[in-house]
């Protein structure tokens, strides 16, 4: 029963372990009677689709299809597939590249030899998640970059006669080079040139390709020297936060922009500040009312465990006991009443049990001693014991000459009661040669007493041998 409790708690751990995992809550995500999609992308506040609805204008997304499908377009022009509460935004913008037939450049294809990429104001090029790609055979590009404080300029060359060194799944520098980019750009011009306009390439690689992508999106493959040129776009990710200031400095300002249940968190790749809710909360941190407290409670698998109820408080959750059930405190479970009573009364059992067994074994024990004493003494009296120590009494010297053996010292003197020792049958009894523990050799009669008639004659016998060395059978 012990064992059982033991095994049944142990399976309730570990299915509270593997329950931990809480399920998402909806909550809003713009701010009331605001749109809060485009197409199929969700436009959380701070940005918005229409005026009142973003946090400024330079957070107005314009949600359009001109171009297709219904696209939210962001203030730099850039077409936008995700915005993030942690400060990014996914977009799509254009590659630059430059297209040859015969050795002449592709006006069709070439319209973009130089493109720009505008992110505006509120958003800069995640330096982390992006590098700045060039792709060709006979290609060379610029990154160039307009800051408040200088301008600067990288680049990239790519030149081969060939594709034999060219390892798919790697931008190396065979075929395609790539180069990490700085922090904080949001105007960034591209330009794709080359050196012998792909005269001798174009059989393979007819375009130079330059263009700023997600690491984790862009693969090159040998067939990337071709095929990007049915490409217009590439996805990258941008960092985004609000104003400049940190959060030291803003956070008992007007403008500070963080709702109730949430902390505020230093852009770390720019300028600015974001918004977090607190733990326990989940939410838009931009609302006014965003961060709200987690029903941990609800829809969830917290305290699940037998006998456990769950108690949602702010911010955080308590596993209590249900009526019947307390808390085991070293387990860290609920456990019934009930059952917790019967364990208790089936160990007080067990253990009063033992205690009453060994106890009864001990009485038992020392029974049986005392009445084996009580046995050998009526044997010593039944007899003649009494009589003969009586009779020696009266005797001078009796203590010299006489000596009461016990049964265990004539067994032994005999070799229990060994035949080859037999020196002598009688009609009373049967005569042993004998060897005491002194090694002196005695003869030991062993009497074959009917009644009790016979013992004083056999007494009698003794005494009047007492005076030579011999050893009585008592049955003592
Ligand atoms: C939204 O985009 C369309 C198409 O690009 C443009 O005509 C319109 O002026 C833009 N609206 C705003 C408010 O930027
Ligand atoms: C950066 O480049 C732009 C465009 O070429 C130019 O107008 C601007 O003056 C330059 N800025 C500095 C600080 O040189
Ligand atoms: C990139 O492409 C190579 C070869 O085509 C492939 O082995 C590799 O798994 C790809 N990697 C990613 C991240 O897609
Ligand atoms: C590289 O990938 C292309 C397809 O993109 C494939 O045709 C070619 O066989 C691959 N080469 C190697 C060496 O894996
Ligand atoms: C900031 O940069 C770190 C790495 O330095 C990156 O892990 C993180 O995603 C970036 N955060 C934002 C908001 O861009
Ligand atoms: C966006 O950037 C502009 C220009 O720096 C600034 O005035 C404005 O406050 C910014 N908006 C937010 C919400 O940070
Ligand atoms: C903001 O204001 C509160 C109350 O006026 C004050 O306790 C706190 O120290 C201030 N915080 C900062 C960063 O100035
Ligand atoms: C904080 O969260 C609690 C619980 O959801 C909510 O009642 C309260 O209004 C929130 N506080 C603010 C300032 O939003
Ligand atoms: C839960 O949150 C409340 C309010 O913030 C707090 O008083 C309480 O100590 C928290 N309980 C636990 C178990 O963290």
């Amino acid at each position: 029963m012990g064992f059982l409790g033991i095994l049944v708690q142990v399976t309730w751990v570990a299915v509270m372990l593997s329950e931990l995992a809480a399920a998402a809550i909806a909550f809003p995500i713009a701010k009331p009677h605001c749109p809060d999609k485009c197409g199929d992308v969700e436009i959380p506040y701070p940005f918005g689709l229409t005026n009142g609805c973003s946090i400024d204008r330079n957070f107005l997304v314009n949600c359009t299809n001109s171009f297709g499908p219904t696209q939210p377009i962001i203030l730099g022009g850039l077409t936008a597939t995700h915005f993030s509460l942690e400060g990014q935004a996914n977009v799509l913008a254009y590659m630059a590249k430059d297209c040859y037939k015969q050795g002449v450049l592709d006006p069709d294809l070439s319209i973009w030899t130089s493109v720009y990429l505008n992110s505006g104001p509120n958003f800069t090029v995640s330096s982390t998640q992006n590098k700045f790609v060039v792709v060709g055979c006979d290609t060379y590009a610029y990154l160039n970059t307009q800051q408040d404080k200088g301008n600067f300029s990288t680049g990239c060359v790519s030149v081969c006669e060939n594709t034999w060194y060219i390892v798919n799944g790697s931008c190396s520098g065979v075929g395609c080079c790539q180069v990490d980019i700085p922090n904080g750009m949001n105007y960034v011009t591209l330009e794709s040139l080359s050196f012998s306009n792909h005269a001798k390439v174009g059989a393979f690689n007819p375009c130079g390709y330059a263009f700023i992508s997600q690491q984790t999106k862009f693969n090159f493959s040998i067939d990337s020297l071709q095929s990007l040129q049915h490409q217009k776009e590439m996805p990258l990710v941008l960092d985004w936060a609000i104003g400049t200031e940190t959060c030291k400095d803003v956070v008992n300002k007007s403008s500070y922009t963080c709702g109730g249940n949430s902390t505020c968190i230093d852009s770390d790749n720019g300028s600015g500040y974001r918004c977090k809710c607190m733990e326990g909360y989940q939410g838009n941190p931009y609302l006014h009312l965003g961060c709200q407290d987690i029903n941990e409670c609800e829809n969830s698998n917290h305290c699940k465990l037998p006998g456990q109820k769950c108690i949602n408080g702010l911010g955080n959750f308590t596993c209590s006991c249900i009526k019947g059930y307390h808390l085991d405190v070293s387990a860290g479970i609920c456990v019934t009443n009930q059952s917790s009573r019967l364990v208790t009364l089936l160990v007080g059992i067990g253990i009063s049990f033992m205690v009453a067994l060994v106890c009864s074994s001990w009485l038992y024990l020392i029974v049986k001693k005392r009445q084996l004493i009580k046995l050998k003494q009526r044997f010593f009296e039944q007899n003649g014991g009494l009589i003969l120590q009586q009779k020696l009494s009266k005797q001078e010297n009796s203590a010299e000459t006489t000596k009461i053996f016990t049964m265990k010292e004539l067994k032994k003197a005999t070799n229990n009661y060994d035949e080859t020792l037999i020196i002598g049958q009688g009609g009373f009894g049967t005569v042993y040669k004998g060897i005491l523990s002194n090694n002196r050799i005695v003869a030991i009669k062993k009497s074959k007493i009917g009644d009790e008639s016979q013992i004083e004659q056999f007494i009698n016998e003794v005494v009047v041998l007492s005076k030579l060395i011999i050893g009585m059978w008592l049955n003592y």
